[in-house]
């Protein structure tokens, strides 16, 4: 069962329901200066809470980032019946006896990354029951790679009622070689999970290599997996018969370094970032460099701040090219610029409705298809607007730091979806911001 560091502060009578406290309230204006403390990042942290499911032995992660799409793996995790010691950002978990192979609809559709525990229940338990995602803000998000390279691997795969009915042969999965037709991060995880144990080699090709997969890889490998090449296009596994326990530290979060970073220029102050490193966001650096950027290394991370911001082109690629993770930060920044910038994003069809936020602030953005076009150096005014999904919450943060007057977010859930202590770590750096009651 997952236990909770008890806590022995009782709460008022009458306690404010946390989904009631959905806004952020902004008085733009304060350029930011001070330190951030970056924490562990979200998407190497959730495929890393599954590796629990290939071992019996004890797996601690610690440097786990507090946040509400890791509390929802461990719900789910929890009712696999994972035995889970929550002291974050240190969490410890156990996996001594499966209770139920089944993920259900109404996590997994909560958060997709859940479905990376189809990989790792297979490989170890034979079959899983695993609800499909289903489609998102951002896009449809199929997951047609995974099932198909699940299949290469001997698993029989079918679709009912919503749900992945997944099964090994009896013999267990079998290696083999996967050409994934699409780079996907989520595909190479749970390939990569579930070939582990199979039987005989495994080649993932075109496989994505975000340092997210890197930090798996290194993960599985202390638990005794034989994996080679991750954070290449080919990606080779050699399965072994059992993973034994581990602890490992989840590597910083690149996006909220890039984010952070980028919110220093868009307030004209400067930001030191801690615990992260230039090298996790090389390209984004390059590009932002060109932008007017400037960039110092410190001893263990490094400062940021705007020179004159110029508008600059941006494609959103997969790793090592620009993150579609911090393409709506860029361009709220691109509006402070001067000049245009053209922004593409080629990884989801609809990741542009912060687009209409942001000129409802004044920005001036013309869409069309899966361009944007930013007519840079029109003034943001504060103003009502509404976050849609994690990214484009944390690019209204950024563009009510810099707007003029009050900026009322609404929403705000999706923002404690990536972002730790967001308020906290803003306020400390001279941010005027809180969090309010909404209807
Ligand atoms: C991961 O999502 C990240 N999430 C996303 O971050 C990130 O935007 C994305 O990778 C791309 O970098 C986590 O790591 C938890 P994909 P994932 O599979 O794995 C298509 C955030 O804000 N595709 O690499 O779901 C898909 O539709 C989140 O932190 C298929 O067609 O992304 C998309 O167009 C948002 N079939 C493209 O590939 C499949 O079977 C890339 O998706 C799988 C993916």
């Amino acid at each position: 069962m997952q236990k909770e560091a008890k806590n022995p502060i009782l709460l008022p009578k009458k306690t404010i329901k946390k989904d009631s406290m959905n806004r952020i309230r902004i008085l733009g204006g304060t350029p930011l200066n001070g330190h951030v403390n970056i924490s562990g990042a979200k998407n190497a942290a959730l495929p890393l809470l599954t590796v629990t499911l290939l071992t019996d032995e004890p797996v601690t992660l610690t440097n786990v980032p507090n946040l509400a799409d890791i509390h929802t793996l461990l719900e789910l995790l929890d009712q696999h019946g994972v035995e889970i010691d929550t002291a974050l950002p240190t969490v410890t978990l156990r996996t001594r006896t499966l209770k139920s192979n089944v993920a259900p609809y109404d996590i997994v559709r909560r958060m997709r990354a859940s479905f990376l525990v189809l990989g790792p229940l297979l490989a170890r338990h034979g079959s899983a029951v695993v609800s499909l995602p289903g489609g998102c803000a951002i896009g449809t998000r199929p997951v047609d790679i995974h099932l198909m390279g699940l299949e290469k691997l001997g698993a029989s795969i079918k679709l009912d009622g919503g749900y992945v009915h997944a099964s090994a042969p009896s013999t267990g999965l079998r290696g083999a070689d996967v050409s994934m037709p699409m780079i996907s991060v989520g595909a190479t995880e749970n390939l990569m999970l579930a070939a582990t144990l199979a039987t005989g080699t495994t080649r993932l090709i075109n496989a994505a290599r975000e340092p997210e997969i890197i930090d798996l890889a290194k993960c599985l490998n202390a638990m005794g997996a034989k994996i080679e090449h991750a954070g290449t296009d080919t990606i080779i596994i050699e399965g072994v018969d059992s993973l034994h326990g581990v602890t490992h530290a989840v590597q910083p979060d690149r996006i909220e370094t890039g984010t952070y970073a980028m919110a220093a220029a868009i307030t004209r102050g400067e930001l030191i970032l801690d615990n992260t490193s230039l090298d996790l966001i090389p390209t984004v650096t390059s590009i932002l460099e060109q932008a007017g950027m400037i960039f110092t290394p410190t001893e263990n991370g490094f400062s940021a701040r705007a020179g004159n911001l110029k508008g600059v082109d941006m494609m959103t690629e997969p790793f090592p090219g620009f993150s579609t993770d911090l393409q709506a930060q860029f361009m709220a920044l691109m509006t402070s610029a001067t000049g245009a910038s053209m922004i593409t994003e080629t990884i989801f069809e609809n990741r542009f409705m912060h687009v209409p936020e942001l000129c409802r602030m004044g920005a001036n953005i013309t869409v069309h298809g899966s361009s944007a076009l930013v007519r840079c150096g029109t003034p943001l005014k504060g103003a009502p607007v509404m976050a849609t999904d994690i990214r484009a919450s944390v690019s209204l943060v950024m563009a009510g730091l810099a707007a003029e007057g009050e900026t009322i977010i609404d929403r705000i859930y999706h923002l404690d979806r990536g972002y730790e202590s967001v308020e906290n770590k803003l306020r400390q750096c001279g941010a005027h911001i809180e969090r309010i009651t909404g209807d």
